[in-house]
């Protein structure tokens, strides 16, 4: 792995439905309990799009505009629009397209949506900066957005608990700071399905327990890969970004770098799993608390396909 042009961030920005779900909601609506949630996911609330109201656009539009506005920055410099989502709002045009619409950015601008389910922002990140090289224009806008609530059956309490509805949104320049990504995809269309405009089951599929092997196993690696590529050690680094799935998940990654516990953040207790928005809102978090620029952080992420990658940054 070549030691690349880095980014720097700018600004970051997230976006919740006004429907908040607590583990108590969901008792309602399946047979669980607050105890089975939290002990087994470290769960216990997460949003939920207001019908007709909210949906993946309106999430993506609101983190970017809060982006937007705390970056200072001339939006129409924005070169690149990735959004990242696996719940698109319509087949076309894309989320992207809606967002650039909304902000109003100028014509000339590069815009899609990138699919790779819960690793799509780390995907994102690494095709803007690619693109970044590339173009008339320094900055980036990278969205993950997501309204899985709509492709979740509420009675099936094997993943109606885990996933919530959310966006998270970053703008990006280059920069020379530290970059090492690495991206794998394994083909899977079992572990985790929702099918589409050609059919297949309209809800999501999950083999839990096969998900939740390949997802220690699969960040173990990239956390090792990315460390071992940049010659650094977990000591190096200031925050770890783990893609928000199951608390125990990262639990049982970080287990492996004792005295760093600490640098592992988690916020899966107020969200849910968010899909490819859990990293972009944890950034945002971090940034509010003044964590997140201008430190080394290092990004993991896993998800349906089965996609995993993660990025080592100076940002
Ligand atoms: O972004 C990637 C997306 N997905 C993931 O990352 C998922 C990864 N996997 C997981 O997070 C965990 O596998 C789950 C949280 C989904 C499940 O936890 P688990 O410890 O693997 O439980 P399990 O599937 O082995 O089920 C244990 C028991 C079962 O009952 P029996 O068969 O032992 O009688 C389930 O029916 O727990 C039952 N169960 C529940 N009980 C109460 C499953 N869901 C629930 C529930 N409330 N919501």
């Amino acid at each position: 792995m070549n030691k690349l042009k880095g980014i720097k961030v700018i600004a970051t920005g997230r976006a919740l439905p006004k429907e908040c779900l607590a583990n108590s909601d969901m008792e309602k609506l399946v047979e669980t309990s607050d105890e089975w949630i939290y002990e087994r996911t470290g769960i216990r609330q997460r949003y939920r799009c207001v019908k007709g109201e909210e949906n993946t656009n309106t999430l993506a539009v609101n983190a970017a505009k809060d982006a937007l506005l705390k970056s200072g920055i001339d939006k129409n410099e924005i070169g690149v629009v990735v959004v990242a989502t696996s719940s698109v709002e319509h087949v076309f045009p894309s989320t992207a397209a809606m967002v650039q619409k909304e902000l109003e950015l100028d014509e000339k601008v590069f815009c899609f949506d990138l699919s790779a389910a819960c690793t799509g922002f780390i995907y994102g990140l690494t095709v803007a900066r690619g693109l970044l090289s590339d173009s008339s224009k320094p900055y980036a806008l990278v969205v993950g957005s997501e309204q899985l609530s709509r492709l979740i059956d509420y009675t099936d309490r094997n993943t109606c608990i885990l996933f919530g509805d959310g966006a998270g949104a970053a703008i990006i320049k280059l920069d020379d700071g530290d970059f090492y990504h690495v991206e794998y995809t394994r083909g899977n269309d079992e572990a985790l399905y929702i099918g589409g405009i050609g059919g297949g089951e309209r809800y999501l599929q999950m083999n839990g327990r096969e998900v939740f092997k390949f997802a220690v196993k699969a960040l173990a690696q990239v956390i090792e890969e990315l460390l071992d590529a940049a010659h650094k050690t977990i000591e190096d680094i200031d925050c770890v970004i783990c893609h928000q799935a199951n608390e125990r998940i990262i639990r049982s990654v970080m287990r492996k770098y004792a005295g760093s516990e600490h640098k592992f953040y988690m916020n899966i207790e107020n969200y849910g799993n968010t899909s490819a928005a859990s990293i972009p809102i944890v950034m945002s978090e971090l940034d509010d608390k003044n964590n997140l620029k201008n430190k080394t952080c290092l990004m993991a992420g896993f998800g349906a396909g089965l996609t995993y990658g993660g990025i080592l940054a100076s940002i």
